[in-house]
This record gives C-alpha cells, sequence and structure tokens, in this order.
C-alpha cells in the first residue's frame, strides 16, 4: 500500500479535516467491521494533527459503560461508566463535548497528566444508535474549537453510512 498517514499540521483547519475526511473515505472503502475502521480513524486523526492521544471507547453496555477501543498514544483507561468525565458525559447527553482546560472539567479522568484539552464526538451506527465516542486529547490549552468538532463529527459520520 502506497503512504497514506497525511500530516495536515499546518494546512488550514478547514482544508485539513477535508483532506482527511476524503483519505478516511478512500482507504475505508469496502471496509465494514467497526474494530477496523475505528483502528484507522485513530491512526489517521492521531498522526495528521500530531494529538496527544486519539482514540474510541466503545458502547458496551447502552447507557451504562464504555470500553477502550483502538487508540493511539499512552495507556487509555480501560472503562467508563457514562455520566463520568468527558466521554462519559458526550455518551450520556449523545453530543460533542470540547473542554478547553481539562483542570476546569469536574470528574474529568486524568489517564496522562500531559493532556490540557479534549474534545469528545458520539459515534452513531446506521441504526441510529450510539455505537462509541471518538475522544481526542492535547497538550495544548484550547486547542479544540468548533471546526474540530464539525471536521470529527463529518469524519465518524461514515459509521453511520
Ligand atoms: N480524559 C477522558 C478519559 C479518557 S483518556 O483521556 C484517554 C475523560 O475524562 O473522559
Amino acid at each position: 500500500m502506497a503512504e497514506v498517514t497525511l500530516d495536515l499540521r499546518e494546512v488550514d483547519r478547514e482544508q485539513a479535516y477535508a483532506e482527511l475526511r476524503a483519505r478516511t473515505a478512500s482507504v475505508l472503502a469496502g471496509v465494514t467491521d467497526p474494530i477496523a475502521r475505528m483502528a484507522t480513524v485513530s491512526s489517521l486523526v492521531h498522526h495528521a494533527f500530531g494529538h496527544l492521544w486519539t482514540g474510541f471507547y466503545r458502547v458496551v453496555e447502552p447507557g451504562r459503560l464504555l470500553r477502550v477501543g483502538p487508540y493511539q498514544g499512552t495507556l487509555g483507561c480501560l472503562e467508563i461508566s457514562f455520566g463520568r468525565g468527558v466521554c462519559g458525559t458526550a455518551a450520556a447527553e449523545g453530543r460533542t463535548v470540547i473542554v478547553d482546560d481539562v483542570g476546569a472539567f469536574p470528574g474529568h479522568i486524568t489517564c496522562d497528566s500531559r493532556s490540557r484539552a479534549e474534545i469528545v464526538v458520539p459515534v452513531w451506527n446506521p441504526a441510529g444508535e450510539l455505537i462509541a465516542v471518538l475522544d481526542v486529547d492535547s497538550e495544548r490549552e484550547g486547542a479544540f474549537d468548533d471546526r474540530d468538532a464539525r471536521g470529527l463529527e463529518s469524519i465518524v459520520r461514515c459509521f453511520a453510512e
């Protein structure tokens, strides 16, 4: 396979997500296995932007429990209850959560003390069920904004198609 890992750190954010979305679609064409998809999306997003941690927490008990899935980065915690931390909040509320300063987020779960900012995006299947959340952590406070929310939401939409 040709080199497919993009480095988009110097590219305008909206343009970067457009490129990443196109690359993700082309790499995942014909791939339906959700774990293979999660592994591929984690790798592409992580290396495109040089994040601290990028990965999925899968819904293993709907409304109750998330368990770690494919990720890139240092050791992530294994299980998170719905409603706990940033991931559990995004899962419980079914919406994207952006945290500029994790120190100010009540109940934030610290897996890596270098983490300063975080974005968590819900992942839905074609039936409209929540199957996972995509969690991206950065060492830079205020690293994420609406462009990341829209960009990551558009990338994980492939799980709903
Ligand atoms: N920070 C997350 C926990 C997962 S790790 O960062 C990988 C949270 O509070 O949801």
